[in-house]
């Protein structure tokens, strides 16, 4: 007879994990340091959890990177985080290519500055075929804006005869929005203490476990996503059933 391992078999993690990365500010601020320097952190930290998602194994990683509601922090300050995304582009595009991350961007990101759009542009042209972790970064993204745009466009397509009313689906109105061919997040990670999804994946976090941790944006790192993941595995997802 066979003998029975006692291992426990470790849990899959989540598919999609997605992470408001709040905080920047007042870990510069509890430093005596100017807001830039948090947002430099938070960069580093940025790092530090895509590398872990790909040891995690985690198929998705959605990262809140600037919302349709950041433009009106001070311009020096959107200077910053915008100058931060070029470098971020700029430096890491060979790396993550390397490991065969595929990147890509929900937001109206065409709407930034004409260099960094062709970064953008260049790096998900550059990676569509990896098979590893799928990153995304949301820059210039607001749900409520892109869930009013695929409203639009779905009544101009009712109004052109190009599609019917009674076709008009959860399915296919989750296809006019930014995450059409993306699987909704499983989890939703807010630092800093807040709890609220402030714009952000309102239409796909329909489900989602949220998991609000104390920890300040540029102290995230790789125990802290697992800390999360562990709770997430501690819930039971009912999808609105009973649990029987
Ligand atoms: C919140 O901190 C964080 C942001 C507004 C943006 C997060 C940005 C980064 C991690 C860096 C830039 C991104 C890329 C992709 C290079 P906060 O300033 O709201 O902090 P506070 O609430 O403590 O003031």
């Amino acid at each position: 007879m066979s003998e029975v391992s006692a291992e426990p078999v470790p849990l899959p993690p989540p598919a999609h994990v997605a992470i408001i990365m709040d905080g920047n500010g007042r870990w510069a601020k509890a430093r005596g340091l100017p807001r830039v320097a948090g947002h430099q952190r938070g960069v580093d930290a940025l790092r530090g959890v895509v590398e872990a998602g790909q040891e995690m194994r985690i198929d998705y990683l959605t990262l809140y990177a600037f919302s349709s509601e950041n433009w009106k922090r001070p311009p020096r300050e959107v200077d910053d985080l915008m100058g931060l995304l070029r470098l971020y582009l700029r430096r890491e595009l060979r790396e993550l290519h390397r490991n065969g991350v595929r990147i890509r961007f929900i937001g109206e990101w065409w709407k930034l500055a004409a260099d960094i759009v062709k970064l953008i542009a260049d790096a998900e042209e550059t990676t569509a075929s990896n098979t590893g972790l799928t990153l995304i970064i949301a820059v210039n993204y607001g749900s409520h804006r892109e869930i009013v745009q695929a409203s639009k466009r779905i009544a101009a397509a009712v109004a052109d005869g190009t599609m019917k009313l009674e076709d008009i689906d959860e399915a296919n109105f989750a296809r006019h929005l930014h995450t059409d061919g993306i699987p909704d997040p499983d989890l939703v990670i807010r630092t800093s203490g807040e709890q609220r999804l402030s714009n952000f994946l309102l239409w796909q976090a329909g489900y989602a476990e949220l998991v609000f941790m104390d920890v300040l944006w540029p102290d995230f790192n790789k125990q802290s996503l697992q800390q999360a993941v562990d709770e997430f595995h501690q819930r039971e997802r009912r999808y609105g059933a009973s649990s029987g």
